[in-house]
């Protein structure tokens, strides 16, 4: 998938969408040479790499840094980039130097959360030739308002709000929408409901897509698994295997070998 038009045609076609959130060139470079759809570097680059507790620290400058990093191996995949917590709150002026700066890194298009407030800043974006994607429901940059990382979208009010905020980004020109923590039901009354692919994280299985952390697939996150994360591989503990292989080869002489060695 290279372009906004895939997505679209994709949900044309009832064609599923993979996406995996990835932040540096090494994890690009892997996932170049799978069958996965597109790449976002999300703002969860803060605590997945950086160690902050939420995704609040991320900056424009630290997306840019990632952004780049991944564009150089992606390989023809669609990298996506987060525009990082208040960079799309601060103005018009102040939001198109962010995707500037994230474009000119190499992303192909970027996402930012939530809607209500900053609907003229999506216009804008859209409107001046870049492909915006949406993010709803769990919004981790509102985590100190929604009290935690918490599902969504419960009760008929808070259902219906997010119902007629997924309508409006698609109006607005959006070309996807991630749907993150909402019960299943909800995601997939909302992707029936709109024309543009959804593109869900803990919101079930009626979305046109799914995108899960990198590192949550491999195995490699040591701390708190959410329930929607399907872990591929254990990756920690095959890591931490190898690494102690090492260990005793360097401590008991077997590393280097003389075919590792020059002569
Ligand atoms: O930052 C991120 O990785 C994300 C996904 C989890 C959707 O926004």
């Amino acid at each position: 998938m290279n372009s906004v038009q895939d997505f679209a045609q994709a949900k044309a076609s009832g064609r599923r969408i993979s996406m995996i959130a990835a932040y540096d060139a090494w994890s690009a470079a892997v996932i170049a040479r799978s069958g996965v759809d597109a790449i976002l570097v999300g703002d969860s680059a803060a605590m997945v790499l950086h160690g902050h507790p939420t995704t609040i620290a991320a900056t424009v400058q630290m997306m840019a840094m990632h952004t780049a990093a991944v564009a150089r191996v992606a390989g023809g995949k669609f990298v996506i980039a987060d525009l990082p917590f208040l960079s799309h709150r601060k103005g018009i002026t102040a939001a198109m130097r962010a995707v500037g700066a994230l474009m000119t890194a190499g992303a192909h298009a970027v996402k930012l959360e939530g809607v209500d407030g900053h609907e003229d800043v999506i216009e804008h974006i859209v409107g001046s030739g870049v492909p915006v994607m949406g993010h709803l429901g769990l919004t981790p940059q509102s985590v100190h308002q929604l009290g935690g990382f918490r599902v969504q979208g419960k009760g008929a009010d808070a259902a219906e709000r997010l119902r007629c905020q997924a309508r409006r980004l698609e109006e607005l020109g959006c070309f996807a929408i991630v749907l993150e923590c909402v019960p299943a039901s909800l995601g997939a009354c909302i992707t029936s409901q709109l024309r543009i692919p959804t593109i869900g994280i803990g919101a079930g299985g009626g979305t046109d897509g799914q995108v899960l952390v990198l590192h949550d697939i491999l195995g490699l996150n040591t701390g708190h698994t959410p329930r929607f994360v399907r872990r591929y591989v254990d990756g920690a503990r095959v890591l931490a295997e190898a690494l102690d292989r090492y260990d005793a080869d360097v401590k008991e002489g077997r590393f280097p070998a003389r075919e590792e060695s020059y002569s």
